[in-house]
């Protein structure tokens, strides 16, 4: 019979009923998972009048956060977890009757149709539950502006992680973003405990050409 544990871990990639109300509690709770949060908005360089998208916002602490920086903009947040979006619909209620925030029920890997608008899109302890990353990363950049940035973080969660998997996790994702043509891919180590965490950069091209846009059959994710 699988442990409590393994039932708990199992629930962060989509949260639901009791355990992943456990779960959303834990992300929200948890000293790292803030400061990875909050660390990652400061790294995307939120502005007053930025459009931020967040895929993956769990019980939304990072939408509340971004909110306040992009005072005159707006965010908008995907996730697949009815129950997470429940969470964060409560825990951002104002700011979404005040319409600087939209919550929207979906999955990354099948976004709606999204205006071309966003100037920043980031997503925290996501980038490993898509099976496809390229074709995601590519699906976000057709949401995004011209020289708009991306930001993915990760802090390897299983137990015995260490940095040399933050290491290599930053690598899958530089390299994925690159697959995905976004320009000037940058690795931050993020010095944290229990482990370090890695948030990789990547812009939009100033001008996508209609080649640029295209799959590219021979990247790996
Ligand atoms: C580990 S939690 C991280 C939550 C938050 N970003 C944080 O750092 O605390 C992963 C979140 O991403 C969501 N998620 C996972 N895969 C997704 C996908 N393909 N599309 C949309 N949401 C996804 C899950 O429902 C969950 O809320």
């Amino acid at each position: 019979m699988k442990s409590l544990r393994a039932a708990l871990v199992e629930q962060f990639g989509d949260p639901s009923g009791v355990l992943g109300s456990v779960a959303g509690f834990i992300m929200l709770a948890r000293p790292s998972n803030r400061e990875r949060n909050l660390r990652t908005l400061q790294l995307l360089d939120v502005q007053p009048g930025d459009q931020v998208l967040e895929v993956g916002f769990g019980p939304g602490f990072a939408v509340e956060c971004a909110a306040k920086l992009a005072n005159r903009g707006k965010v908008v947040g995907i996730d697949h977890s009815p129950l997470m979006l429940r969470q964060a619909s409560t825990r951002n209620a104002r700011a979404i009757e005040a319409g600087r925030v939209e919550l929207l029920l979906g999955s990354a890997d099948r976004l709606p149709g999204l205006p071309s608008c966003f100037d920043k899109v980031f997503a925290v302890n996501v980038y490993m539950f898509w099976d496809e990353p390229v074709t995601v990363l590519r699906g976000l950049r057709s949401a995004m502006k011209p020289e708009g940035t991306l930001t993915l973080t990760l802090q390897p969660r299983r137990r015995g992680a260490d940095d040399e998997d933050t290491r290599q996790a930053a690598e899958r994702m530089a390299h994925s973003l690159r697959s995905a043509r976004f320009e000037d891919v940058r690795i931050e180590i993020l010095d944290m405990d229990p482990v370090n965490a890695a948030c990789v950069l990547g812009r939009v091209p100033r001008t996508s050409s209609p080649s640029s846009a295209a799959p590219n059959p021979g990247a790996g994710n």
